[in-house]
């Protein structure tokens, strides 16, 4: 059906984090028609709940070269070593544009932007706002920053899927809008520059640190319209996550690499440090081997979690330098003053993503892809801490620059899919809890070619299970949601994911193949790139 509303930008961004409003500030200011659309309201999404912080050579002494390298180390073999440059030289100007925005960075007694460390990083490196609430002040002073600039909003915005016009190109966006106002129901953002924003997928596994938000729609989207995709094996677990029993679902407190950073020690059961030895940088190693470490002390001891130390910080380092993780901490029963913190990994960032280039372009003609949902090739197999901020930030002004230099003309969208005409069979919402405990016990931390067969054939099911509906006369899904879409998004996304998995018969960075324990560079120094409807390499 046609759409019930459309309404003409120049650029649509979709999406609401550093990368989605650092993108629309400067679209704005570079004096493009921009419209922000977003899933839930502004300032949900992932960067919000950011803690350590955000990566760049500020600090004396430090340089691009040396955060290169660092980047480089923790990405195994797969960075593409342009766009790291890129990152690393452009980044401590973006974080100083950033200030201006608005956000302000904790400081040193002598005004200077105080630095912290984290895994892989051999310098202080980390500035940080608040302690460890970096994410929600950049978030604020984006989200400010983008009311004043009164910029096009709409939120609790669903989007369906790319419009493109007769030769492909990109020509907009359609979106299922929920609530009370003038865009409701299923409509069109029609613009010729569309950025996805979107953030990550890490709800694809039953405990993540992301928010629910998180549901790899973008890379869904970009998926259906034919854009190339690629490394999503490559999912990263956070090493220390509070542990809040084995039966906890969904979005878990983040326990920052930052408090490792300050000094805190991963003990096992009888307060035994078990990094030290390990690797030359002990707890602050890069964050793919301190989640293998603590996954098999735990195989070991035979428990669910480990711990992580930090009594020695005081309560008064522990009140000035972490209060979001001490109130976590608090309000689950644990006090990190008097007791060490039960730990575990959790899903926590996406590598991967839709494939782009440099000006974050991907490979459909108009359409972007920015922050966690881009694959630039800055993170290889495993990210540096921290690093995600930075990427937001520096392609975001990259994609602006792009989209006000080519400038293209509107363009007619060939066709207005609405919600009833979905490319794919949608999925029931129910589904989501059975994608995630798939996920988890196949796909998780540790893989194998037996684990992942058994996800995929359990995927494969629910797919089946929802061709079946959307042939019946009188399916389930009758009229799509918003929890519809993302089940079904969790469902493709969670598909491709495994097919990749599956296909790298290696360990490397976070892909941790117990079958396969090593890494083989003669064969899988090479990235998995999946276009669907088309070939796949
Ligand atoms: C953290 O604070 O540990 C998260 C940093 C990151 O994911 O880059």
């Amino acid at each position: 059906p046609a759409p019930g509303w459309a309404i003409d930008a120049d650029v649509v961004v979709v999406g609401s984090g550093v990368a989605g409003l650092t993108t629309a500030l400067r679209c704005a200011a570079a004096g493009l028609d921009t419209v922000v659309v977003t899933k839930a309201r502004l300032d949900d999404g992932s960067t919000r709940w950011a803690q350590g912080g955000i990566a760049a050579a500020l600090g004396e002494g430090d340089t691009p070269e040396q955060h290169l390298a660092d980047t480089l180390v923790a990405g195994a073999g797969l960075c593409d070593e342009e766009a790291v440059r890129t990152l690393v030289t452009e980044g401590p100007d973006a974080v100083r544009r950033l200030i201006t925005t608005g956000a302000h960075f904790d400081t040193t007694d002598s005004g200077d932007i105080a630095l912290t460390r984290e895994g892989g990083h051999h310098r202080r490196r980390i500035a940080h706002a608040g302690g460890d609430a970096t994410g929600a002040e950049i978030s604020r002073a984006l989200v400010e920053a983008v009311r004043a600039a009164a910029l096009r909003i709409i939120e609790n915005a669903l989007v369906l899927d790319l419009l493109t016009d007769a030769e492909g190109r990109t020509a907009g966006v359609s979106l299922h809008v929920m609530g009370e106002g003038q865009h409701d129901g299923v409509g069109a953002v029609r613009a010729p520059s569309v950025v996805l924003a979107t953030g990550g997928m890490g709800q694809v596994f039953s405990a993540t640190t992301n928010p629910s938000v998180s549901t790899g729609d973008g890379v869904a989207l970009a998926l259906r319209a034919g854009a190339e995709v690629s490394d999503l094996e490559f999912v990263q677990f956070h090493p220390t996550v509070l542990f809040l029993g084995a039966d906890s679902e969904g979005q878990q407190p983040l326990v920052s690499e930052a408090v490792r950073g300050e000094g805190a020690h991963l003990v096992d059961a009888s307060g035994t440090r078990f990094m030290v030895g390990q690797h030359e940088l002990a707890e602050l190693a890069p964050r793919d081997i301190v989640a293998k470490a603590i996954t098999r002390q735990m195989h070991e001891h035979g428990t669910e979690h480990m711990y992580l130390d930090a009594r020695h910080f005081g309560a008064r380092m522990w009140e000035q330098r972490f209060p979001t993780i001490l109130a976590a901490c608090r309000a689950h029963g644990i006090d990190p003053v008097t007791e060490p913190i039960p730990v575990a990994p959790a899903a926590h960032y996406a590598s991967g993503g839709i494939r782009t280039d440099l000006r974050g372009r991907t490979t459909v003609p108009g359409l972007y892809a920015c922050g966690e949902v881009a694959c630039t090739g800055v993170h290889g197999a495993n990210r540096l801490a921290s690093n995600s901020l930075l990427e937001g930030l520096v392609f975001a002004e990259r994609i602006a620059a792009d989209i006000a230099e080519t400038r293209p003309p509107r363009r007619e969208p060939a066709e207005a899919p609405g919600a009833a005409d979905a490319p794919v069979p949608l999925l029931a919402p129910e589904a989501r809890t059975a994608i995630q405990r798939t996920m988890t016990r196949g796909a998780g931390v540790l893989r194998s070619a037996a684990s992942l067969a058994a996800a995929a054939e359990e995927l494969e099911a629910l797919h089946r299970s929802a061709a079946a509906d959307a042939d019946d006369p009188d399916p389930k899904v009758a009229v799509p949601g918003v929890d519809t879409w993302e089940a079904t998004n969790l469902l493709l996304v969670s598909r491709v994911l495994v097919a990749a998995a599956r296909e790298r018969e290696e360990t490397r960075g976070c892909h941790w193949r117990e079958d396969r324990p090593d890494r083989d560079d003669a064969h899988w120094r090479r990235h998995l790139v999946v276009r669907i409807a088309a070939d796949r390499t």
